[in-house]
């Protein structure tokens, strides 16, 4: 990205900074701006992985801190003593599937925890004497407007929120705090709801990795219902692109809808996975690895479709995605292969015994 020479350094809170997204967003933050303090917050939940900053561990510039987003002493400490002037808040229970079984995380981190955000930052802000250049972005999800037909047109902001699931509908509630603090204080926040993000760093719950190491593991492959189900892909660094846009020239108040254009099949991205182990991993324990596609029950109230329209953040602020999916899987299924080391460890009795209760039903 090219550098602002005017640019005003910022100081940023980044909750869920060893998290998937997070973390990413992480290091696009420190390589585009070394001389911004950055300070992550993150529990460190089954989701958190520290490891995934471990290549900034000596970056002067950065501090990490685990801690709990429904802290409040905490926050105020945190926003205090650093100064912040910009939260980037990505810390959520995330996963669908584990809120169907356990809701109450959901609630709690998603929307008690960013309402404790919210009260820190407005408190904060005050203090500052409410600069509009502060920004608090609250990163949602596209799964708030509910689910799509085959024929529907794609997601608009001004789509009504319609969500499914425990997850969803815990986000959807985040969201309406977050615009609420625009609309009754003033306070900066800027929405953004995205699509389904792939890349490094993946927890291996999710889709594309959880196909990625069960082909490396021989293990079967599943696939809810018949399959059908499609989801809009986006590169998790094209995903940290717009969010630095949005960081530094959206409009405080604003929603904007973040997607890659890339409609899939369920099905047919697991074959395409399938396809591309053949390809890159030399050792398979079964070979084509589309011999272990198998259609498992289906996921509780599982929505069908989900297709962004990104025009509003491409006209506004000039956001494109860059990567194709053909490119993005090549990469995400190389960083899989050659990163053994950092997922290995993640497959834990917590992951086994989650699950055993999800596929053996
Ligand atoms: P993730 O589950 O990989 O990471 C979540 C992080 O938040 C973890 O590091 C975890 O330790 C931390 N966390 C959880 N509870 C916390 C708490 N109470 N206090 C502090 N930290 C806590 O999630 P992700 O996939 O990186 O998603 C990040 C954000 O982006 C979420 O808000 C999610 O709703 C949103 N989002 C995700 C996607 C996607 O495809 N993954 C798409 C659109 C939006
Ligand atoms: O759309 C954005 C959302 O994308 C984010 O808000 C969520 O945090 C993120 O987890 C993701 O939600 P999904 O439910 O779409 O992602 P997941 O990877 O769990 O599933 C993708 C699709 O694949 C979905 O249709 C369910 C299906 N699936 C998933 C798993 C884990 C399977 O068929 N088999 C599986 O084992």
């Amino acid at each position: 990205m090219q550098q602002d020479s005017n640019r005003t350094p910022r100081k940023i809170l980044i909750t869920g900074g060893a998290g998937f997204i997070g973390s990413n967003f992480v290091h696009h933050w420190c390589k585009s701006y070394p001389s911004d303090r950055v300070v992550v917050l993150d529990a460190l939940t089954y989701a958190g992985n520290k490891l995934n900053l471990a290549s900034l561990e000596s970056n002067p510039n950065l501090k990490f801190v685990q801690g709990d987003i429904c802290d409040r002493t905490l926050v105020d400490n945190l926003l205090e003593s650093e100064d912040l002037d910009t939260v980037a808040h990505f810390a959520a229970e995330s996963h669908v599937d584990r809120s169907i079984l356990g809701p109450g995380a959901f609630v709690q981190t998603n929307v008690v925890g960013t309402f404790t955000l919210l009260e820190a930052f407005r408190q904060r802000w005050n203090k500052r004497e409410q600069p509009q250049s502060d920004c608090f972005l609250h990163v949602s999800t596209d799964e708030v407007y509910g689910s799509l037909e085959a024929d529907d047109p794609a997601f608009t902001e001004t789509t009504p929120y319609t969500p499914n699931s425990p997850y969803s509908a815990s986000k959807a509630g985040s969201d309406h705090l977050a615009r609420a603090y625009f609309h009754t204080y003033g306070m900066p926040t800027i929405i953004t709801n995205c699509s389904n993000n792939y890349g490094p760093y993946h927890f291996p719950e999710k889709l594309i990795p959880l196909m990625c190491i069960n082909i490396l593991l021989g293990k079967p492959l599943p696939v809810y219902g018949d399959g059908q189900n499609i989801r809009d892909w986006l590169f998790v660094e094209d995903h940290c692109r717009a969010l630095d846009i949005v960081i530094h020239r959206g409009k405080p108040g604003e929603t904007y809808n973040v997607g890659g254009n890339n409609e899939v099949k369920n099905i047919d991205l697991v074959k395409q996975l399938c396809e591309l182990m053949d390809e890159l991993a030399p050792d398979l324990p079964v070979r084509p690895a589309k011999k272990l596609i198998t259609f498992v029950k289906d996921r509780a109230g599982h929505d069908r479709r989900y297709a962004i329209d990104a025009s509003k953040i491409k006209r506004e602020l000039g956001w494109t995605p860059q990567e194709t999916v053909a490119g993005g899987l090549r990469r995400t299924v190389e960083w899989y292969l050659a990163n053994r080391d950092w997922w290995q460890p993640l497959l834990s009795d917590e992951y086994k015994s989650y699950y055993q209760k999800v596929y053996s039903k």
